[in-house]
């Protein structure tokens, strides 16, 4: 029997199908690189966890489009604003877990907040621009938080790509944007929004809406689609549309409106006239949960509506 060892060494196979959770940096990182270095491909998909269909959706494709689905959940405090739902953000470890494994997620990466922000942290990604916009407006230095841990978890991770759900426009755009300043080797890909039957986009803060509040919620769905019927009709003025938008949110009581708006869907700038397409994007509280939810005028509605709520 010879003993020469062969060369180059065979690599260790990765299991796949059993689903390991990382919440140590260092390995989370060695481990991305040893899968980069055999030509595994990662496909990332950023989270908070309380998971839905609209992250699950996310983990399937990146499982059918790479070789591993890797899923982080961390709750980012830098996100938050003063005053937001940082503490009581919905949490269920064990449910996002069996969730994750059940969608075809191989890696679960959990990393604990003192070693993501340790004693002394200092340096952050700061969007502009984009971010004069939209929820930048209404929560300052929330997307430098989105910028700061995206780039880290990517830092990380090393994904060929990146799963980011179209609930969150104006996110994918300033990701998108960083990408291209930072010359970071990952695709960001866009996907469907996801509905429930009623039209109320699924978010993890749905989870703090009442009976009441989740029927009255399916108003912005409402205001979307009175949006589409009168573009569809030929109306061409951002001002009759946000009229129409408004008047339709308010026609539930509970409504109270943060923003209002139709914009240039790559600048987010706000438009005195619609050329082909435009971005109608709204931002409500509605009891004790802020719901956002848009809609591309001019393109087809590729929104993925599925049944149930969680
Ligand atoms: O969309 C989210 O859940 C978060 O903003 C993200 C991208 C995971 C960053 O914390």
């Amino acid at each position: 029997m010879s003993n020469a060892i062969p060369y180059p060494l065979a690599p260790t196979p990765f299991p796949k199908d059993v689903m390991q959770i990382i919440s140590d940096l260092s390995e989370m990182h060695a481990l991305a690189c040893r899968l980069r270095r055999e030509g595994i491909s990662i496909g990332l998909v950023p989270t908070m966890g309380a998971f839905h269909e609209g992250h699950l959706s996310l983990m399937r494709r990146a499982r059918a489009e790479n070789d591993v689905c890797l899923t982080s959940l961390f709750v980012n405090p830098t996100q938050f604003v003063r005053g937001e739902d940082l503490s009581r953000y919905p949490r269920d470890p064990e449910a996002d877990a069996r969730m994750a494994e059940g969608a075809g997620c191989s890696i679960l990466f959990v990393p604990e907040t003192e070693a993501v922000y340790p004693e002394g942290f200092a340096t952050y990604v700061e969007p502009t621009r984009l971010t004069d916009h939209l929820c930048g407006l209404s929560r300052p230095g929330h997307f430098r938080g989105v910028a700061t841990v995206v780039l880290m978890l990517f830092e990380l991770t090393r994904p060929v790509r990146a799963y980011f759900g179209r609930k969150d426009y104006q996110q994918i755009k300033v990701i998108e944007r960083m990408v291209k300043d930072f010359h970071l080797p990952v695709e960001i890909v866009p996907m469907p929004l996801v509905r429930e039957s009623g039209g109320l986009a699924m978010s993890s803060r749905n989870r703090y809406l009442s009976t009441e509040e989740r029927r009255s919620a399916t108003v912005l769905f409402r205001a979307l689609q009175a949006a589409r019927s009168r573009f569809e009709a030929g109306e061409r003025n951002p001002a009759t549309i946000r009229d129409l938008m408004r008047d339709t949110l308010l026609s539930e009581p509970q409504t109270v409106i943060d923003y209002v708006s139709v914009s240039h869907p790559e600048t987010l700038e706000e438009l005195d006239r619609i050329e082909e397409r435009a971005l109608a994007a709204l931002a409500v509280r509605i009891g004790p949960a802020r719901l956002i939810d848009n809609t591309v005028l001019g393109e087809p509605m590729a929104d993925v509506f599925a049944e149930g709520a969680v």
